[in-house]
């Protein structure tokens, strides 16, 4: 039956190609690695472009009080203190020489009237700080990554799902997965293997992400023995699309806010000003003046209260919908428009600076964002947990597997800053692939054990030759209905309970989802095999979610709404038992050195 498989060798195996993927594979070639990328899409077509308003790096080119060491406490502080504080220091160091390697490869960023990367105002971050391209900063890293890498002699496997992780020993020596147009199989040998398959949004009905990211990483880390931590924090971004129904979910970037936008409720009251947290409250501004001030450069003015972190933002919004001051359907409104009371040629301003955002929503909901304010709500976008790896090498517990970008956690704690992701795909991006190339070379490939590739193809199989009549589209709909009521923005132990119940009786409908018997273009298939990822990933977040007894960053729980100051903050680990059960405890987060300490102390 082995014959069955097309079989490649590669020195390093990145499993996925946005920008943490592309990154890696462009690293570990340039370091004399053979390397294979697998992407379950198109190749250029990921998540990465969903981060719209920038990229988060020091440079100071717009405020000169900019350095690494604000960035560091920024991000510790948007991150509760859950995040590894060597990854923060090391993202915050080395963000601004990757901007300008971007740079240097293609990509053109907008500009300062002296010719410098222009930067723009986002959430939680203290000076204007995302290096941007319009509002499409993710697709032109993509662009470029791309342009960059293809001339690299890359193997690039396109439309491919990888459904399991290869071991010999403790070691992962490669990956089974199989082509998703023709369902033919295939093994990939290698001496390292680099996870970059991005999120869970799918778990969640309201999602900005796309089809592909149904926690494919996370679960094959975990199925090969590696530790998850603080799956509990989902990043509910505030402003998603909320009408028409047919684009709900779909992202408004948090640059909208960075310009100027303003978030008002049904009665035209900027509500973001009733609830300002009292570690932001002395930089935040007191008045729409002091915002606008902000806004258009007065570096004495405290940044407006929409520009707060996400996690709070977001659980406003949800307030006001709850408390009956929401939109018409279901949301509130995000304006832009009103800028025109303040600077000539705002029209044409706004079509400069946010030229997606005008087209998406004339074009999708007949709104024009020149003129009148776009409805909104929260949407999930992004989890800051995922797979343990080592700050500096971004190697997983599991020896010879590495994790990049989204999968992997540590960087953003309990909750990510805007603009920290496209930084955070590339410094770590780099860092997994010169380390996977080094352990590729010190350690070698070995021969993948058949009796595993037998296995593989059995299990891959199985929804065609052992379903048992579920219907997978369902199963997944019902999943994702069950997560976004029970373990959404606002939680408690009842309904997380009770999420936890639904998965175990879901898990064994998909044991039983039965795909129809053609194996090529077959979606049904697809969903049967993307529910295991999904069911282990929402397992994975609620058990998580019940279990931190506390409010901390996107995790809220109305019966704990309040930090556990007392116990200091702790990491969740997850891992899977000898048994196969999914294992939860905790363990204190990794300490900050003394200069960290001294820095978060210095800067407030
Ligand atoms: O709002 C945005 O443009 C998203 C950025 C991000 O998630 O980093």
């Amino acid at each position: 039956m082995s014959e069955q498989a097309t079989r490649t060798e590669h020195d390093v195996l990145v499993i996925g190609a946005g920008g943490a993927g592309l990154r890696a594979a462009i690293e570990a070639s340039a370091r004399g690695a053979r390397v294979g990328l697998v992407c379950k899409s198109l190749l250029g077509k990921a998540h990465t472009v969903m981060a719209e308003g920038g990229m988060a790096a020091a440079m100071a080119n717009v405020d000169d009080r900019d350095n690494w060491r604000v960035h560091f406490t920024d991000t510790m502080r948007g991150g509760q203190y859950l995040n590894n504080p060597r990854m923060a220091e090391l993202h915050a160091k080395e963000a601004p020489d990757r901007v300008r390697e971007l740079e240097a490869w293609g990509a053109v960023f907008d500009r300062t009237r002296d010719g410098r990367i222009l930067q723009r105002n986002f959430g939680g971050h203290r000076y204007p700080r995302l290096a941007h391209v319009g509002d499409r900063t993710g697709l032109e890293m993509i662009r470029t990554l791309q342009d960059h890498g293809i001339h690299q002699g890359i193997d690039i496997f396109m439309e491919c799902t990888v459904t399991t992780l290869l071991k010999q020993g403790d070691r992962v020596v490669g990956a089974f997965g199989y082509d998703r147009e023709r369902g033919r199989f295939r093994v990939f040998g290698a001496g390292a293997v680099v996870l970059a398959t991005g999120g869970i949004g799918r778990a969640y009905k309201i999602t900005s992400n796309s089809w592909e990211y149904t926690g494919d990483g996370h679960s094959l880390a975990y199925h090969a023995g590696a530790d998850l931590i603080d799956m509990e924090f989902v990043q509910f971004h505030p402003t998603g699309m909320v009408w028409p129904p047919s684009v709900r979910g779909i992202l408004v970037t948090e640059g909208v806010r960075g310009e100027g936008g303003v978030l008002r409720n049904s009665q035209g009251r900027r509500f973001m000003f009733d609830d300002i947290p009292p570690l932001y409250a002395n930089q935040t501004a007191k008045d729409e003046e002091e915002g606008w001030r902000y806004v258009t450069g007065d570096k004495n003015a405290n940044r407006p209260p929409e520009l707060l972190t996400r996690d709070h933002v977001a659980r406003c919004i949800v307030r006001e919908v709850r408390e009956g001051r929401g939109s018409p359907h279901g949301g509130v409104f995000l304006d832009i428009a009103w800028i025109k009371q303040r600077i000539p040629n705002a029209a044409e301003h706004i079509r400069k600076k946010l030229p997606s955002m005008y087209h998406q929503f004339k074009e999708l909901a007949g709104v024009d964002i020149t003129q009148e304010p776009m409805e909104v709500g929260p949407t999930t976008h992004y989890v800051m947990g995922g797979v343990r790896v080592d700050g500096d090498t971004q190697m997983s517990t599991v020896p010879g597997l590495f994790a990049a970008g989204e999968v992997a956690a540590g960087l953003h704690g309990a909750n990510r800053l805007g603009g920290n992701s496209l930084s955070d795909l590339v410094v770590f991006g780099k860092r997994a692939g010169e380390h996977a190339a080094a352990w590729a070379k010190s350690h070698g490939t070995i021969a993948i054990p058949d009796d595993q590739v037998q296995e593989a193809i059995r299990s891959t199989l199985a929804p065609i030759d052992e379903g048992g009549g579920e219907n997978p589209y369902l199963v997944q709909q019902d999943l994702q209905e069950l997560m976004q009521e029970k373990v959404g923005i606002v939680r408690n132990a009842a309904e997380m309970s009770a999420a936890l119940d639904g998965l175990a009786a879901l898990k064994a409908r998909a044991a039983k989802a039965q795909a129809t018997i053609n194996r090529e273009y077959n979606p049904s298939w697809h969903t049967a095999l993307d529910l295991r990822n999904l069911l282990t990933v929402s397992e994975a977040v609620a058990l998580s979610a019940l279990d931190r007894r506390e409010s901390r960053g996107a995790h809220f729980r109305e019966d704990y709404p309040d930090k556990d100051v007392a116990h200091g903050g702790h990491n969740s680990v997850i891992r899977k038992a000898p048994d196969g059960s999914m294992q939860l405890h905790r363990e204190p987060c990794p300490p900050m050195t003394d200069e960290q300490k001294a820095l978060v102390k210095e800067m407030g």
